[in-house]
Parts: structure tokens; sequence; C-alpha cells
């Protein structure tokens, strides 16, 4: 499954070393190509002869202690590499990596590194929700790196919280969907809107819908990773958008309307992931309103239903909705895809946690316009994205 792929491993100094064993056996018993590079630290729990025995590759532990010619295959390697997993992840290296530290074999590696860079952080729950490892998560996420979230349970210190490393099973399954370079939507222009719809009240105010546009963005990279032309509508989030898409930003849902028709025509498919205000204020003002002693009635209009406009011009395209709903989940969804003319829907139960808004993961119900529903358990918006993608794919096969 792994052919030809190289992959980097880095283990950083943390109980669950161990665990990248296993990671590295079970990456090779799927024929990648695994290096794996060692910090100072980490050799104390694990000896750098178990992995080179498991990978049958050299393993590298510190920059000075290692052939000179090392240093000038290092770089080579980390550009070569698919995928450069780094597990378990310390607070340490991702701090280092989030500010630019590059003074060991590891960081630099990284540093010089064009592959795709995945963390899985496992380490004492306070130090995992410390704000400023957080922080750090953030802006590594913002730029495009990579996190395989880590459960909750016992950990090795004895506390039971978040920062056990997740399942081996899983992070080698994260890297194989990473590594999978299917160029099934080659050529093909998608149009995928995110985040939410802002609707001004006055210079300072505003309505809005919860949306971190995760979901889409999510969606975006996918379909660019697969070899779409990505149009990228967005309300305002705090990702970054990925380079590679024609990227519109927009503010209410009237903006996000003309955007989307504006480039409706010549795209062969349509994802509406955002969340958009079905209704606006019915007149906005330009300066800020002030404070009276009575109550304020705001008058709101109706939003023009941008999905249900696009499933009556539908033709041939494959129009695809979302659903965030609290109640009759599936009921609601069924009549969204029948009344907006869609190929299928995705809905998600906002309740349940790791699902929805602003989180990494998300359990959806996948609803056909043949009324056939999938579940799709608990996994991550990446995974998500390509399971909705390979849906399209198969859509436009048949
Ligand atoms: N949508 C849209 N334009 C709107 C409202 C929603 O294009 N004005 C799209 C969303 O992008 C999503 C789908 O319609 O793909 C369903 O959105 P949702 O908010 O769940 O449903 P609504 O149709 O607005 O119905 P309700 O709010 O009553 O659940």
């Amino acid at each position: 499954m792994l052919k030809n792929k190289k992959i980097i491993v880095g283990v950083t100094g943390g109980i669950a070393a161990y665990k990248s064993c296993d990671i590295v056996s079970k990456l090779i018993k799927l024929d990648a190509e695994v290096n794996v590079i060692m910090t100072a630290a980490s050799v104390n729990f694990v000896s750098p002869l178990t992995f080179s025995s498991l990978s049958n590759n050299p393993v590298v532990c510190d920059m000075f202690e290692n052939p000179v010619d090392w240093n000038i295959e290092h770089i080579s390697l980390a550009q070569k590499a698919d995928v450069f997993l780094i597990a378990p992840a310390t607070a340490n290296i991702i701090g280092k990596v989030a500010n630019g530290i590059a003074d060991d074999m590891l960081s630099t590696t990284i540093m010089a590194s064009t592959a795709k860079i995945v963390f899985a952080p496992a380490m004492n729950t306070k130090m995992y929700e410390n704000e400023i490892l957080q922080e750090n998560i953030s802006k590594l996420k913002k730029r495009g790196y990579y996190f395989i979230e880590p459960d909750s349970g016992r950990l090795a210190c004895g506390d039971i919280g978040v920062g056990k490393l997740r399942d081996t099973s899983e992070i080698v399954d994260y890297v194989v969907s990473l590594t999978c370079n299917k160029q099934d939507l080659k050529g093909k222009k998608i149009l995928i809107t995110a985040g939410p719809s802002v609707e001004p009240i006055d210079a300072v105010r505003y309505i809005t819908n919860r949306s971190s546009g995760k979901m889409g963005y999510s969606i975006a990279n996918a379909a660019l990773d697969r070899g779409a032309e990505v149009t990228l509508i967005s309300g305002p989030t705090t990702i970054n958008p990925p380079n590679r898409a024609k990227f519109i930003p927009v503010l209410s849902g009237q903006d996000m309307y003309r955007a989307v028709l504006d480039n409706f025509n010549d795209q062969e498919i349509v994802i509406k992931a955002a969340a958009v205000s079905d209704y606006r204020i019915e007149n906005p003002t330009k300066h800020k309103l002030k404070k009276k002693d009575d109550n304020l009635t705001l008058s709101l209009v109706r939003n023009p239903d941008i999905l249900k406009e696009l499933g009556e011009m539908k033709n041939s395209k494959i129009l695809v909705g979302f659903a965030a709903e609290t109640d009759d989940i599936i009921e609601n969804a069924k009549c969204k895809v029948k009344t907006k003319n869609l190929d299928f829907i995705v809905a998600n139960d906002i309740n349940e946690p790791d699902a929805g808004f602003a989180v990494d993961t998300n359990i959806v119900y996948i609803i056909d316009k043949n009324e056939k529903i999938e579940k799709i358990d608990k996994t991550s918006k990446i995974d998500i994205a390509n399971i909705i993608l390979d849906k399209i794919v198969s859509i436009d096969i048949n």
C-alpha cells in the first residue's frame, strides 16, 4: 500500500516513544521506506538499535555525532519524503518548530522538509492544555501542519485526561491517507463554500452563524491534493486559505450569493459547507447605534437560499449540501436533499461532542437523493473530506 512512499518518523523524548516502534513496524509491513530520526532525549526511552532493526535503515540521533554526509543527506531525505511523522511529539518539538528553532537533527530536518508534516502529540494533560502549547499548535495548523489529536485516558504519570498518543493503527491510517495521491479529480472544477456569513447591524455589530470553516477548508485541501481546480468562497475564518485554490473572501450572505452565482456556470461540482445566515438586518446603519433606555427590536429580512437556487439550475452538475442539526437530524436532512435538489447532503448532529464546530473531528451522516443513509463515525475532518470526495467520484463515474 505504501510502496515507493518515503516516510520519516521523528521520535522525541516521551514515554510513548516505545509505541513508535509499533508505528515503524506497521509502516514497514505496508512496504513504506522508513527513516527514523531520534532526539537526544528519546534515546533514553528506546534504543536506536530497535528502530534501525525495524526500519532496516540507519537511525540518526544527533547532528554532531553523526557522519558529516548525513547533514547533506538529511536535507535531501527531507525533501524526498512524502510524509514526516513526529510521534510522539513533545511540547518541546512543537514549540521549536512553531517558533523556527532548529538546533538538532530532528528540528533542522523538519525545517528543511517539503513533506506533509504531521505531529502526534503525547504528554501530560496539563502540559497539553497549556495555553502556550495550544497557541503553538494553532500557529502550526494555520501554516498547514497536520495534527493527530491525542486520546484521553490514563497517562503514564498517573493522571487521567487528554494526552495519550493516539492508537498506533489510527496514526498509521492517517499517514496512509496523507500519502494517498489519487488524482481522481484531476482537472475537475469544484466550487466550495466555507465559514460563516456576517450580517452587519451597524458599524461595529453583526449577527453570524457558528462555523470555523474547518470542514470546508479540509474539503478544499483534499480536492486540491486529488488534482481538482478549486474555487473556495469563504466567510471570515482564522484559517489560511490554501494558496493553490482560487480564493474569494466574502462577508455577508448576499456577498456569498453573488460570488457563488458569478462562479457557478463553469463548475462541475459544488459543495456548500458554508453556514449562511438565513436572515439579514433590514436596515443596517453605517454609524454605531447608540443605546437607549428602551429595548431594541431588529427587523430581519430573508437572505436568498443560495443552495436552493443552485438546485433549480443544477443540470448535470453534482451538488452537495451540509446540514448542522440539533433535532430530527435524518428527517431534516432528507427534506433538504429534496427541496434543494441535491445529490447528497452531509448532516451532523451538533449536540454530539467531537462533532460540528471548531473541532478537528466530525461524526456525520451522508444521505443521498435515494435516501440511502451512511453513518461516518468519529474521524478527522480530512478523512471526512476524502469520503465526501470519494462519493462524488462514484456519482461522477456512474
Ligand atoms: N444554505 C444556503 N443559503 C442559505 C442557507 C443555507 O446556500 N441562505 C445552504 C448551506 O450552505 C447548507 C445547506 O443550505 O449547505 C443547509 O443549510 P442549513 O443552515 O442547515 O439549512 P437551511 O436550509 O438554512 O434550513 P434551516 O436553517 O431551517 O435548518
